[in-house]
């Protein structure tokens, strides 16, 4: 598929593969006939040599063009895009959303320190989710005067009546009720069934409305929804927003102001067959399935997407350091490991690995690539069919724009990678690689003192 082909289609080539101008050194140097993959338009060997790896890699023009695909999706009706911060939270990433008029889902104080730091406007497009919000964070958020408090529970409703009273500030409400739908995604994703931590029952919802509209420091305002993430099929959605739209019906009838619905976030993507991901298209299919149900309520859809926005834009970079061979399994040890990106031992997350450095005729192994963590569960690959890789080769773990150096941890005490944002030729290193002594700092300031 040519460049042109692969934007009509709706996926920009984030990552592709290109004739391989640019000559790296060592021992895997390409031939006349064969490529290299670039982010945007940087070889990345490149990449490798200036930054070391592993290394995030992120492509701003797909994040752009993913987020107006998004937003076009919704055309005229009234809607606002809050990226959800936790997919990717890194401070340039969320500078590049701001500028493209996006609000942010957060769900901590920490989250929304990031989005102060970015766009002290853009404050007024938060919305704040999560199970457990302490009073300190809601403080913070009443002061900075966010769009809405998404309340889980009734103690939390108390919680935020007390500290919205304390500091006389009105603090705009949502409920975000539980629907009771199955989502079908990972178990640890799905958040919508009665079971899950998450939420309000639906039946419920109408008394604690109720007790909401009676505190003057709380403003009733909109109705709230997240039944999981990484969800392909739109049945759950719709079914979520059946249900959404007779509550809003029902409150209105109570009297109440319903102008917010709170879609929350799941769109998921395709971790398979790279190539074949239309995002504009099914981005119109979900804007059909989410906005139908509401057709006539006139009110004002907000959006919490993350992994859709950032997933395909990133892949996480590494070297091959060995190869070898346990009886008949064929092994890739590589430099990253399920500390810098855990969903395939979290979750059992597919994702593509693919060479760097692809040569026309490649032979096939079948192989296991995995990390140097002391852990049988350090893998991003098992019984994987891919290109015959050597040491020293590099390959690119794809889709790991979203959940990817989030959950990136320090086990094994191993500095965090590297994070660059390409745009087209040009190169931005926007977190630099933790040091061992960033690790230990903490921890000798401790024992100094005491
Ligand atoms: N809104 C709320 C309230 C959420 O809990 C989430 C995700 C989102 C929005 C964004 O969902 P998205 O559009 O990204 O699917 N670590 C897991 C995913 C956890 C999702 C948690 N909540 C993974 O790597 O698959």
């Amino acid at each position: 598929m040519s460049r042109a082909e692969t934007q009509e289609r709706g996926r920009p080539p984030a990552f592709s593969y290109r004739p391989a101008s640019y000559r790296p050194t060592g021992k895997s140097a390409p031939g006349a006939a064969d490529s290299l993959l670039h982010c945007d338009d940087v070889a990345l060997p490149r990449l490798a040599e200036r930054f070391g790896t592993p290394l995030y890699m992120y492509s701003a023009s797909t994040i752009r063009q993913r987020i107006r695909a998004f937003d076009r999706a919704f055309g005229k009706a009234p809607h606002t895009v809050c990226y959800s911060v936790k997919a990717n939270s890194n401070l340039s990433i969320l500078r590049l959303l701001a500028k493209l008029g996006c609000g942010f889902d957060v769900v901590s104080g920490g989250e929304l320190e990031r989005v102060l730091r970015v766009d002290r406007r853009a404050t007024k497009k938060v919305v704040f989710s999560g199970v457990g919000k302490t009073s300190d964070e809601m403080r913070m958020a009443l002061q900075a005067g966010i769009l809405l408090f998404n309340v889980e529970s009734g103690s939390e409703l108390l919680a935020l009546a007390e500290s919205a009273t304390r500091l006389k500030k009105t603090a705009r409400i949502a409920l975000r009720v539980n629907p009771d739908v199955p989502a079908e995604t990972h178990p640890y994703i799905s958040t919508g069934l009665h079971q899950h931590k998450f939420g309000i029952p639906i039946q419920q919802a109408r008394e604690l409305y109720a007790r909401a509209a009676d505190n003057k420091f709380l403003r009733v305002s909109g109705v709230s929804v997240h039944i999981g993430s990484q969800i392909t099929d739109m049945t759950p959605f719709a079914a979520t927003m059946e249900r959404v739209a007779d509550l809003v019906r029902l409150l209105r009838s109570d009297g109440h102001v319903i102008d917010y619905v709170d879609a929350g976030g799941g769109l998921g993507i395709s971790y398979e067959g790279w190539k074949q991901n239309d995002f504009a298209a099914r981005a119109r299919k979900y804007a059909q399935t989410l906005l139908g149900p509401l057709r006539g309520l006139k009110v004002h859809l907000l959006l919490e997407p993350g992994r859709s926005i950032v997933g395909p834009a990133g892949a996480l970079l590494t070297r091959v350091i060995y190869k070898k061979s346990n009886g008949g399994k064929h092994f890739l040890v590589v430099d990253a490991a399920m500390n810098d990106l855990i969903r395939p031992s979290l979750y059992q997350a597919h994702h593509e690995i693919v060479p760097v450095h692809a040569s026309a005729h490649p032979a096939d192994e079948i192989v296991d690539v995995v990390g140097p963590i002391c852990e049988t569960g350090d893998f991003f690959a098992r019984d994987r069919r891919l290109p015959v890789a050597e040491e020293g080769d590099l390959l690119a773990i794809l889709d790991a724009g979203a959940y990817g150096m989030v959950l990136a941890s320090n086990y094994n005490t191993r500095p965090r990678p590297a994070e660059v944002l390409v745009d087209g030729k040009s190169v931005k290193l926007i977190r630099r690689r933790e040091t061992v002594g960033d690790l230990l700092g903490p921890e000798l300031e401790q024992s100094r003192r005491t």
